[in-house]
């Protein structure tokens, strides 16, 4: 199955039964951007995930914390369908990804979702309005075109005469931004961030965050990000904690709905 941005969501197709005890995810028109039910993932004798369920509505900012070790990255990873879970349902827009081929569901990584990561990752060969359009270049957009649409991101998030400079000569927030950029060029459903600005001083981190979420919220993407930063959890409209694998506590409301 291919995930495009028109794919039709089958109705009734969500409530797998695999859960018992779990209310089905919503389809279509009021189905989560992002939801995971009853997910476990071992490493050896290590639970990284006991049990979680999460949803994440359409356009809403999400902040994961927790300790080191609580399985925040490993929650991500299997949403996105990087990593597989042991036990559990993943579901994108009402649709059950998890148990999706793995050419469908890097389709989707593609199509649906963006990922910024601590350091950006930038290829430090390519100027930054060529890093900014590199899933574009790659994926067979006209240079021209493709480079148009990355300058234009890269002007919104305040990088307008750094395109041609390479990741050497940019500072750690500019380089994080190029990353950003990169990862909204094709207008994600989700955008998945792990500690992004976990590499940077509090300031800039600050607001290399808001630019992420202010792009975030221009395109209508839904936001998941783990940070350890207190003040970024809490400028978000809710915050979950894990604890051992487990969700532990959230703080705040999903589309008027206080927790
Ligand atoms: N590939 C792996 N092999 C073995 N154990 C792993 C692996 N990845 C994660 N773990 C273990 O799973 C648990 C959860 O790891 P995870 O990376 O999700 O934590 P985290 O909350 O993101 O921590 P941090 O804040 O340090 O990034 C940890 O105990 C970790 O040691
Ligand atoms: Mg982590």
């Amino acid at each position: 199955m291919v995930f495009g941005r028109n794919t039709t969501i089958p109705v009734g197709g969500a409530d797998t039964g695999a859960n018992p005890g779990r209310p089905p995810v919503p389809t279509g028109a009021s189905a989560p951007a992002l939801a995971g039910r009853g997910l476990v993932k071992t490493y050896g004798t290590q639970r990284a995930l006991d049990g979680v369920d999460i949803e994440i509505a359409p356009g809403e900012a999400v902040a994961v914390v927790g300790p080191s070790g609580s399985g925040k990255s490993t929650l991500l990873h299997v949403l996105a369908g990087i990593l597989p879970a042991d036990a559990g349902e993943v579901f994108a827009g009402g649709t059950r990804i998890d148990d999706a081929s793995e050419t469908a569901r890097s389709e989707l990584r593609r199509t649906r979702f963006g990922f910024v990561f601590q350091s950006g990752m930038l290829v430090a060969e390519l100027t930054a309005e060529e890093n900014a359009a590199l899933p574009q270049l790659l994926g067979g957009l006209g240079r021209g075109a493709a480079l148009a649409t990355a300058r234009d991101r890269l002007g919104r998030l305040g990088l307008a005469g750094k395109e041609r400079h390479r990741p050497g000569e940019l500072s750690g927030g500019e380089a994080q931004r190029v990353a950003i950029a990169r990862a909204l060029g094709h207008r994600p459903n989700v955008i998945f961030a792990d500690e992004p600005t976990g590499a940077l001083d509090s300031r800039t981190g600050g607001e290399t965050m808001r630019a992420l979420l202010d792009s975030a919220a221009g395109t209508g993407a839904a936001v998941v990000v783990v940070t350890h930063d207190r003040d970024l959890a809490a400028s978000l409209p809710r915050t979950v904690t894990m604890r051992d694998g487990r969700i532990d506590g959230v703080r705040g409301s999903v589309a008027g709905v206080v927790s």
